[in-house]
């Protein structure tokens, strides 16, 4: 099962895919985790990446197609693929695509998560005392935000044409977003 959770900074994709991978024996690829790791191992795509990942714009499709295809093959990703902050254009939405047909595969579940923009901030700021995470301040974040906003309004459309993209409310506690993902998965295998 190859499924993307879609939303925007904060709306916990990385939290859900973290629950769900354990529980469903599926793989998360992160792009931005992915993207974190080459910044901090000082590599040469990382050195690229941080200045764009800082100022919260989007690092090129050609990086983040080449890391995804690189780690689909893995073992880990046999029984599946939970798809995080990837794919955020078209391009790589329909990079995926070809990738996965290629393997006799296909994308079975989009999930949009929803929250307010509100919360997002303050989870964002939460997170930067937390964590102190480079992208995580204000600048950054409006940024993130408004990238989201242009790059939603391409990818959504993407797969919507290709059938439903079921809304999470994200509002709600970590447990909670959690059961209606896992009731979302129920009642698709049962259709
Ligand atoms: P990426 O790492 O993907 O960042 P993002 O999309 O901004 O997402 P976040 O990690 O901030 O949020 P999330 O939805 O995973 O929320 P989380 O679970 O962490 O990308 C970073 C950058 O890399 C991009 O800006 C871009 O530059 C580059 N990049 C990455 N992928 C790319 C691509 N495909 N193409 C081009 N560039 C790319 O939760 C956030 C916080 O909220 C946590 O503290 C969590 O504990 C808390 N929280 C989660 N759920 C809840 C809840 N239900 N209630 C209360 N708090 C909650």
């Amino acid at each position: 099962m190859n499924i993307i959770f879609f939303g925007p900074p904060g709306a916990g994709k990385g939290t859900q895919a973290k629950i769900i991978e354990d529980k469903y024996g599926l793989k998360q690829l992160s792009t931005g985790d992915m993207l974190r790791a080459e910044v901090s191992e000082g590599t040469e795509l990382g050195l690229q990446a941080k200045e764009i990942m800082d100022r919260g714009e989007l690092v090129s499709d050609e990086i983040v197609i080449g890391m995804i295809a690189a780690r689909v093959d893995s073992p880990e990703c046999s029984k599946g693929v939970i798809f995080d902050g990837f794919p955020r254009t078209e391009a790589q939405a329909a990079a995926l695509d070809a990738m996965l047909v290629e393997r006799g595969q296909k994308i079975d579940m989009v999930l949009e998560l929803l929250v307010d923009d509100e919360a997002l901030v303050a989870r964002i700021e939460k997170r930067a005392l937390e964590e102190g995470r480079s992208d995580d301040n204000i600048e950054a974040l409006k940024n993130r935000l408004a990238q989201y906003r242009s790059y939603s309004a391409e990818v959504l459309p993407y797969y919507r044409a290709q059938g439903d993209v079921p809304a999470v409310d994200g509002m709600k506690p970590i447990d909670e977003v959690t059961a209606q993902i896992e009731s979302i998965f129920a009642s698709q295998e049962a259709a």
